[in-house]
Parts: structure tokens; sequence; C-alpha cells
């Protein structure tokens, strides 16, 4: 008796470890770092040759809209619609004009200008396409 209730609890907590763990990993947590602080810098500078023209040396918008803030044009846009976005669509008049590991510098520089967290890993065209984070 006192031996199957000690199973049956046990069991319970690995049920309950192995759910939690599964809803981190499809929720992707927000302060997850998606970049590190190597390429955001890198990225300062392909921004500033290539996007701030338009949309301003502080991303506060000029021609173009902004892309930090309250009156960003990425409020509530996820890591991979920008990434899919930037990098089929701009510069404008020159758009595709970047590699993709620019392309990857650039949002990681964004992501960092909007607050986001530096880490260990670089943020890629594909781990930016998967992320669900929202920008
Ligand atoms: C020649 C001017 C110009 C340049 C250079 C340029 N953009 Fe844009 N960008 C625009 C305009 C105009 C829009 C708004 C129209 C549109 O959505 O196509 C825009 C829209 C955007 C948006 C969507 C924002 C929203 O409100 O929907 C993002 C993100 C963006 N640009 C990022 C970039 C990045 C990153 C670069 C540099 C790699 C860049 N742009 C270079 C003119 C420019």
């Amino acid at each position: 008796m006192y031996k199957s209730l000690v199973v049956v609890l046990g069991s319970a907590a690995l049920l309950a470890g192995a759910s939690v763990r599964a809803s981190q990993a499809e929720t992707e947590p927000s302060g997850a770092a998606l970049f590190t602080s190597a390429q955001a810098a890198a990225g300062g500078k392909t921004y500033a040759a290539s996007c701030s023209k338009c949309h301003g040396a502080n991303l506060e918008g000029v021609s173009a809209p902004a892309l930090r803030g309250a009156g960003s044009g990425l409020a509530g846009t996820s890591v991979g619609d920008a990434f899919t976005f930037i990098s089929t669509q701009m510069p404008a008049g020159n758009p595709g004009s970047l590699s993709n590991t620019e392309y990857a510098n650039v949002v990681a520089y964004i992501l960092s200008r909007n607050g986001h967290a530096a880490g260990p890993t670089s943020l890629t065209a594909v781990s930016a396409k998967a992320s669900k984070v929202k920008v």
C-alpha cells in the first residue's frame, strides 16, 4: 500500500515535469536570448549603412516607419515575420540585396534596440524565421 502510493506520486511528479518542459518549448519564453551582442554590434553598422537614411539613425522613423518604441511598425510582430519581411522587402529600392547573415545581424540589432537581451547563441536566418517571440 505504502509502496504503490510512492510509485503513484513519483510518476505524477515526472508527468508534471515533462509537461512544464513541453509547454516551455512551445511558448518560447520571450526572455530567451536570440542573438549575441557581437552580432547586434555588426548589425548596427549594416543598419547605419543600409537602413538609417529612411528609418532614422535612432530607429525613430524618418521617411519610413519607426522600428522601435510606441509608434513602431514592428510592435506586436514576431521575429519570424519581421525577418521574412525585412529580408524580402528591405532595403526599399534594393530588396534582398544583403546576405542572410547581414539580415540576421540587422534583426539582432533591432531586437537589442527594442530591449531584448543578448546571449551566447547567434541569430541565424533559420532561427529567426522559426521564432514567434514578439519584437
Ligand atoms: C529607401 C528607404 C528605405 C530603406 C533604405 C529601408 N527602408 Fe524599411 N521601409 C521603408 C518604407 C517606405 C517602409 C513602409 C512601406 C512598406 O511597408 O513597404 C518600410 C518598412 C519597413 C518595415 C516595416 C515597418 C512597418 O511599419 O510595417 C521594416 C521592419 C523595415 N522597413 C526595415 C528596414 C530595414 C531593416 C532596412 C535596412 C536593411 C530598411 N528597412 C531599409 C523604406 C526604407
